[in-house]
């Protein structure tokens, strides 16, 4: 299925460059008319980026889930809350939690769930 990424230091855009995967730029994805999976970063002290929470509630018609990257270093319970409260807000299952770029084994697991 189509990506749909943020990523703000490129963590979230080199996971998604070693996944091959179909994939267009949150900047570029407004008015998005096919079925996607948001890939997106955590900011703050666990939170959804301001972008994304932009984008989704303009874009959540053709939202199908969401795969999040966050740092262990932001604590156990914000550890890719984004993709928590994405899950939550919009009712799409949260399909996996990767730290940072991923590792190879995350890449190969993400790769089978997409
Ligand atoms: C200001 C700031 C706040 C962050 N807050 C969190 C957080 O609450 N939870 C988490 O898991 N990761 C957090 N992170 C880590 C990023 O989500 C993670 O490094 C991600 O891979 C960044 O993706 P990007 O390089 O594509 O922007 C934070 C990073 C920054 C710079």
């Amino acid at each position: 299925m189509k990506l749909v990424y943020a990523s703000r230091t490129g963590n979230v855009e080199s996971l998604v460059n070693k996944l091959n995967a179909d994939a267009l730029n949150i900047n570029d994805a407004d008015g998005i008319a096919e079925d996607y999976i948001l890939v997106t970063y955590t900011d703050g002290a666990g939170e959804v980026p301001f972008e994304v929470d932009e984008f989704l509630a303009k874009n959540q018609a053709h939202l199908k889930a969401v795969i999040a990257s966050g740092n262990m270093a932001y604590g156990d319970d914000n550890f890719c809350k984004a993709g928590e409260i994405i899950a939550d807000s919009y009712g799409v299952p949260l399909l996996y939690k990767v730290e940072d770029d991923g590792t190879d084994e995350d890449i190969a697991k993400i790769a089978e769930l997409i």
